[in-house]
């Protein structure tokens, strides 16, 4: 077993993004800049924004938090990001999901100007990637193309298993992995909650994607002898154990899977920092105006 070592690769990638920012800042008179909106404190997503907005700042980005108690009404959440879309010193903006259940998700995803979409949520976006045009991908899987790509892994005409179907990854997933590009042209198959014989299906794949959100689900018995397992889950359990008062579990049973992998991403130390690299990435091309 080998490892998809999410802090070698991102340390590297971090390098070439500060390298090109610094470049662009001298060209714009001005520093990429990447705006965030959180809403109320979900502990997860409070130390996600936090870590994003950090790196931002070693990259050499401007970044700023916007920090809003969960009773802000949709309308003043709207205009906020109409105001964000029309300011031309921003380069890119993220509201942190999930929201409180009185704000809709889609109307916030489809307010953000798609130029400045840097999570690549918009359907613009969507609909741009899935037709393989220039578009911003979500985070992660944009994040794992990337590590794919690091370790030249040949996984075209491979067969892919993405376990997950949510908007943010699974759904992205399977489209960038069956797209025609390298790394692509896998076969794809997007399993969920509803899959029959979920295990017989995973079973199938040369490349797994575990993003269901559940610690540990994905165990050895539903993987094949030399397959390379990718897994996005980031599951928090408090834990007296460690400093920060919690403890990270992947959606995969490490332990057991690696024994059986060719190619397998720890949690932590994988997927989740890969995630901020196709943030920054998303960013910088948001200031060069490549993409759009
Ligand atoms: N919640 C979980 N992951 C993400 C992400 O990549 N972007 C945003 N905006 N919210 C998230």
């Amino acid at each position: 077993m080998k490892l998809l070592d999410g802090k070698e690769v991102s340390a590297k990638l971090k390098e070439d993004i500060k390298r090109e920012a610094a470049e662009l800042t001298e060209k714009l008179g001005r520093k990429p800049h990447l705006v965030a909106i959180l809403v109320g404190h979900d502990g997860g997503s409070e130390t996600y924004v936090a870590s994003k907005m950090r790196n931002c700042e070693q990259v050499g980005f401007d970044s700023t938090n916007l920090h809003y108690e969960d009773d802000i009404t949709e309308e003043a959440l709207l205009a906020k990001i109409a105001e964000i879309n029309a300011d031309d010193e921003i380069d890119g903006l993220i509201v942190q999901l999930p929201l409180p259940k009185h704000i809709d998700p889609e109307k916030v995803t489809e307010a953000i100007d798609y130029r400045k979409d840097v999570d690549g949520f918009h359907p613009i976006n969507l609909g741009r990637m899935q037709r393989n045009l220039p578009s911003f991908i979500p985070a992660t899987p944009y994040g794992i193309m990337l590590m794919l790509d690091h370790y030249k892994l040949d996984i075209s005409g491979k067969k892919a298993v993405v376990v997950g179907r949510s908007n943010i990854v699974g759904s992205p997933m399977s489209i960038l992995l069956a797209r025609n590009s390298n790394p692509g042209n896998c076969t794809v198959t997007l399993t969920h909650s509803r899959t029959q014989n979920l295990k017989e299906e995973v079973l199938q794949a040369d490349v797994v994607v575990a993003a269901i959100g559940r610690k540990n689900f994905v165990t050895a018995d539903m993987v094949k002898e030399g397959a390379i397992v990718i897994d996005v889950g980031i599951n928090r359990e408090t834990s007296t154990e460690t400093k920060s008062g919690y403890k990270l579990y992947g959606d995969v049973d490490f332990n057991e899977v690696s024994k059986k992998a060719s190619w397998i991403t720890p949690v932590p130390g994988g997927v989740g920092l890969m995630t901020i690299i196709g943030l920054l990435k998303n960013t910088l091309e948001a200031a060069k105006g490549t993409v759009y």
